[in-house]
C-alpha cells in the first residue's frame, strides 16, 4: 500500500498528488513512468507519468486528468488513504545528452511528463526552449516550474485567452525555420499533437522524440495491450518505450487502438456517477 501524502488540484478535472513510494523515488529517471491499480485486486491499471520525485522525502509525485472511471476514483481519494499498488518505475529512461538546442513542447497535461525531460536536458547543458499550449488559460499547468527551467518559454492558447493564439506547431515551424535550426525536440501531449508535432519538424529534418501513452495491463512486454507501429515493425510501450523516434511512429494506428475501449469506458464512468448521485441523494 502506498500512502497518499497529499493532492491538490492545478486546473479543471487536474490533479498532483504526491505518494509514499521510496524505491521508486530513488530509482527513477527522466521518462519513466509507473502502472497504478487504486484499490481492489480486478480494478483497471492505468499507467502515469512520474512528474517528480524526493528520494529524501521517499515521495513521488504523479500529476493525471480526470478523465475515466479510475482516474476519477483517484481524484476522489484524500491525505493518508492509500493506494493499493504501485507498480514501477517502468520503460526507458530519456536519452539525455548535450546536443546543443532542444525544444520541449507540452500539450495540456503532456506538460507533466515534460518537466522532468526538460529539467534533465537543461541540467545537461543544453539551450531549452519551451513550448506549452492548452484550449485555454485554465487548462495551462506548470508554468512557474517550466519557466524556471527554460531558456526561452512560448505560450499558446487555442482561444488566445493566454500567451499567442495558436497551435503548438506554429511555434515550432518558426523555430525550425531559423538558422540554426533546433538541435532536437521532444513532443507530449495528446496523440494527435505529437503527430503534427513528428509533421512539422519533417521536413527540417529535427529529430523528434515523443512520448506515449498506451492503455497498458501489465507493463512488463507480455500481454501485447501496449503494443505500437514504429518505423514498420511492432513495438511494446511499456518496455521498448514510451519514448520512441516521432518520425516513425504510426500515430493512425494508436489512435485507432485507442479509441477501441471507449465505449466501454464512457459505460463505466457514466455508472459510477449515477453510484455518486444515488449516494448524494440518499444524505439528503
Ligand atoms: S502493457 Fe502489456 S505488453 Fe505492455
Amino acid at each position: 500500500m502506498n500512502k497518499i501524502l497529499n493532492i491538490t488540484q492545478l486546473a479543471p478535472e487536474v490533479f498532483r498528488m504526491e505518494v509514499e513510494a521510496p524505491l521508486i523515488a530513488r530509482e527513477r529517471k527522466p521518462g519513466q513512468f509507473i502502472i497504478l491499480q487504486i484499490d481492489d485486486d480486478f480494478g483497471e491499471r492505468i499507467p502515469l507519468t512520474i512528474a517528480d520525485a524526493d528520494p529524501d522525502r521517499g515521495t513521488i509525485t504523479l500529476i493525471f486528468q480526470a478523465v475515466g472511471k479510475t482516474t476519477h476514483l483517484l481524484a476522489e481519494k484524500r491525505p493518508g488513504e492509500s493506494i493499493a499498488a504501485l507498480l514501477g518505475p517502468l520503460g526507458q529512461p530519456t536519452h539525455i545528452e548535450k546536443v546543443g538546442h532542444v525544444v520541449c513542447v507540452g500539450g495540456g497535461i503532456g506538460v507533466a511528463p515534460l518537466h522532468p525531460i526538460a529539467q534533465a536536458m537543461k541540467a545537461a547543458g543544453n539551450r531549452v526552449t519551451i513550448i506549452m499550449g492548452a484550449r485555454n488559460k485554465d487548462l495551462l499547468i506548470m508554468e512557474d516550474e517550466m519557466r524556471r527551467i527554460a531558456d526561452e518559454l512560448i505560450i499558446v492558447t487555442d482561444d488566445g485567452s493566454r500567451g499567442r493564439k495558436a497551435l503548438v506547431t506554429e511555434p515550432l515551424k518558426q523555430l525550425c525555420e531559423q538558422t540554426p535550426k533546433p538541435n532536437m525536440a521532444v513532443a507530449i501531449g495528446p496523440p494527435i499533437m505529437m503527430k503534427f508535432c513528428a509533421e512539422t519538424t519533417r521536413p527540417y529534418d529535427v529529430h523528434t522524440v515523443v512520448s506515449l501513452n498506451t492503455i497498458m495491463i501489465d507493463g512488463t512486454g507480455m500481454c501485447g495491450g501496449c503494443r505500437v507501429t514504429v518505423g514498420g515493425e511492432t513495438k511494446f510501450v511499456c518496455v521498448d518505450g514510451p519514448e520512441f523516434d516521432g518520425h516513425k511512429v504510426d500515430f493512425d494506428n494508436m489512435m485507432k487502438r485507442l479509441r477501441a475501449y471507449k465505449p466501454r469506458e464512457d459505460a463505466d464512468h457514466q455508472a459510477h456517477h449515477c453510484r455518486l448521485d444515488a449516494a448524494a441523494a440518499r444524505l439528503r
